[in-house]
């Protein structure tokens, strides 16, 4: 058997998901802001060359044409971050990402490129061109950075949504999968609301314009979010796109999944209701306390919104094809035969730390099927999780753990494998106490775990994947 084993990086008390988790929320957030502000100043320079409104030049040469340049090196840093990451943690996702879709990126990092290009001549020389050459530039800076979201929108919502790719394998039907449409719009739509609330908090942040400015400016700042008026529409339909146990998790079956899509619903309905409201029918000024705290609401409601889509995936990476610990559907059955590290050329990091031969074998196990969702002691901790269970219990729960919780995958290694991984987390519950010793495992202890290994099978909670 030709399993593919990588290293593995381990981040301490993080879990390795949260690190991805944190620095996706942050990288999401300011490319969406990249992307809306280029809108934004394309908006903004319509209306100065057209005279509908003095100040909006001044505006854009001002802080907000340096905002957007800094939030999409920012957003630039970020996203090599996430590669940088992901491939020590996931890296037969990464594999599989490039290795189906690698015309895609590359389309994708040509748009890139002309985003840069077209941003840094705005940025440069923006003050010297005439009206048509800047707005030359500004559509292109927009097109590009739109232009990347739309190319990079079809893998990630692949991930979650295959389709009909499980079948055929076309490129194309991977791209424009079910979630691909009602992603890219809703995430075009959050782009806007986010430079909209970016825009007023500079405006109020600008000492050279006077309250009759201001308000001038922010009324035409607060055109860009009315389209959110098309958000929960789009909202539903992204979630009617979803599989339905994803859907279920996200929407009661797992606490902390439904929490978090509160959080970001609650968060943009509160923005949509204040810009409805005040704005629109109020017609009230947005002072800059407001709009940071709006600022924040929106941030809060990214981060709501990639928690539940990244965590709607599990136990997959890409859904029915790739399990989140980075074991095919279709290798458990021989891993559980002969074992799933009997073969992990990598050593661990810190194999000293652990006195026996059987409680290396299992933190060799937890490395490779649970390290990517738990940590021993740390966030979600196997210690914490089992603390009261006997070990019968912890047995039985992890043989059978797709059932244990559904958005898991179904343990992947020989009975022998998951006696060590009891042993090892009751080990660690007990404080790594001294003198541990390589005692025979009982026989009959095994069978049992044989058993329920055979009972639980080899398939998802879902009960269908692929290969
Ligand atoms: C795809 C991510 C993922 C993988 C891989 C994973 N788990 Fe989990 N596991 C979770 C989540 C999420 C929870 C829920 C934690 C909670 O309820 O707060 C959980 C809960 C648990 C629990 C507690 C269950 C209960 O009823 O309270 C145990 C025990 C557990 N996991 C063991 C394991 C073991 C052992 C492995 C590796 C063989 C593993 N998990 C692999 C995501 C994962």
């Amino acid at each position: 058997m030709d399993f593919p084993y990588y290293p593995i990086n381990d981040f301490g008390p993080l879990m390795k998901g949260l690190v991805i988790g944190a620095l996706g929320i942050l990288h999401v957030f300011l490319a969406q802001f990249a992307i809306g502000g280029g809108m934004l100043m394309c908006y903004f320079q319509w209306l100065a060359s057209s005279g509908r409104c003095a100040p909006a030049r001044q505006f854009i040469d001002g802080f907000f044409k340096f905002l957007v340049l800094v939030s999409f090196i920012l957003g630039a840093i970020t996203g090599v971050g996430m590669w940088f990451t992901s491939i020590q943690i996931s890296p037969r996702t990464i594999g599989m990402m490039v290795g189906d879709f690698h015309w895609v990126w590359a389309v994708e990092w040509t748009f890139f490129c002309l985003e840069i290009v077209a941003g840094y001549c705005f940025y440069r020389y923006g003050t010297r061109l005439d009206d048509a050459a800047r707005m030359t530039l500004l559509v292109l800076y927009a097109v590009a950075a739109w232009g990347s979201l739309f190319w990079i929108n079809g893998i990630l919502s692949w991930q979650l949504t295959p389709g009909r790719w499980l079948e055929t394998h076309s490129i194309w039907d991977g791209f424009f999968n079910p979630s691909f449409w009602p992603s890219l719009l809703y995430r075009t739509l959050v782009s806007m609301t986010i430079a909209a609330l970016v825009a007023c908090v500079v405006i109020n942040a600008m000492p050279r314009f006077d309250r009759e400015r201001r308000t001038i400016l922010i009324h035409r700042a607060a055109h860009f979010l009315l389209p959110m008026i098309f958000m929960p529409v789009l909202g539903v339909w992204y979630l009617m796109s979803w599989p339905a146990e994803s859907r279920a998790w996200v929407t009661g079956g797992s606490p902390a999944m439904s929490m978090f899509l509160a959080i970001g619903v609650g968060s943009s309905l509160l923005v949509g209701a204040y810009a409805l409201f005040a704005i629109w029918w109020g017609k009230l000024y947005i002072n800059g306390a407001t709009a940071t705290l709006l600022c924040a609401l929106a941030l809060a409601a990214t981060a709501g919104g990639e928690f539940v889509r990244e965590g709607a995936r599990k136990p997959f990476t890409v859904r029915d094809v790739l399990y989140s610990n980075s074991i095919l559907p279709g290798e458990i059955a021989q891993l559980r035969q002969v074992g799933s590290v009997s073969e992990d050329p990598f050593p661990l990091r810190d194999a000293a730390d652990y006195p026996t031969q059987r409680l290396q074998l299992g933190a060799k196990v937890f490395r490779l099927q649970c390290s990517i969702c738990h940590t021993m002691r740390g966030v979600n901790g196997l210690v914490e999780l089992t603390g009261s269970w006997s070990d019968d219990q912890r047995r039985l729960m992890i043989a059978q753990l797709q059932r244990t919780k559904p958005f898991m995958p179904p343990f992947s290694g020989s009975a022998v494998e998951l006696e060590s991984l009891v042993q090892l987390i009751a080990w660690e519950a007990a404080g790594r106490p001294p003198g541990a010793t390589d005692a025979t495992l009982d026989a009959e202890t095994l069978a049992r775990i044989q058993n329920w290994l055979d009972e639980a099978g080899t398939l998802p909670a879902s009960g269908h994947s692929q290969n």
